[in-house]
């Protein structure tokens, strides 16, 4: 089977990017990047793409009147390129109902908690707020709705005495590096597949050991 065709969406530094970027460079993962999309002309994230010789577009959400024609044509440069699936990555714009609806299934998101908790915005901080002692990551379709849509994977980590925002994105992000490759190979090798509101895999997957914080012994 040929591999799965890419698009990346990002606005920022791209971190994500680049992980994908790095699981697609190995001959056995089952996915090209074909496409990397940034709404941001200064995108850090750009420099990843250029630097892996992949092709790169940027489309200024400022140059476009309506949600809706901005999304029509980031839809136009994605059927150009004939993807398969569309990963955002620190994508910071929200998508209209008819772009997730044409997309659907094959659009997939990073967020940076445990979904369905702290979904939006300044999520580390909310997350300290909280006092919440577990964190991490999650690897979701997306729906309509924000930072909601079926479940592929997540990654927790613990929140420590002491964390800051940016202690706790570091710890959070390292994981989100491993889970983002490892939640789009399941997909792509149809290993799991959407069923109703949840994600279903083909088979048993073992996960050993728990995350206990404060720790027990
Ligand atoms: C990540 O924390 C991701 O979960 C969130 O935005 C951040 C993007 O970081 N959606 P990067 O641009 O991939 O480094």
């Amino acid at each position: 089977m040929p591999d799965a065709k890419i698009a990346v969406l990002i606005s920022g530094r791209g971190s994500n990017l680049k992980a994908l970027l790095d699981a697609c460079a190995d001959p056995d993962f089952p996915a090209e990047i074909a496409l990397v999309i940034s709404n941001k002309p200064k995108a850090g994230g750009l420099e990843f793409a250029r630097k892996a010789g992949v092709t790169q577009a940027v489309i200024d959400h400022r140059d476009f009147e309506t949600r809706e024609e901005f999304d029509a044509a980031v839809t136009e440069r994605l059927r150009a390129a004939k993807v398969d699936y569309i990963c955002l990555a620190g994508f910071m714009r929200m998508l209209s109902p008819d772009f997730v609806d044409e997309w659907r299934s094959r659009l997939i998101n990073i967020h940076p908690s445990l979904l369905p908790a702290f979904r939006g915005l300044h999520v580390q901080e909310r997350t300290l707020d909280s006092g919440v002692k577990i964190a991490g990551c999650t690897v979701h379709f997306v729906s309509a709705e924000m930072d909601a849509g079926p479940i592929i994977g997540q990654a927790a980590v613990p929140v420590l005495p002491g964390d800051t925002v940016e202690t706790l994105s570091a710890r959070i992000l390292e994981q989100e590096h491993r889970l983002y490759p490892a939640s789009l190979r399941l997909i792509v090798d149809g290993g799991a597949r959407i069923s109703g509101a949840v994600v279903q895999y083909d088979s048993q997957i073992q996960c050993a050991g728990s995350l206990i914080n404060p720790p027990t012994d």
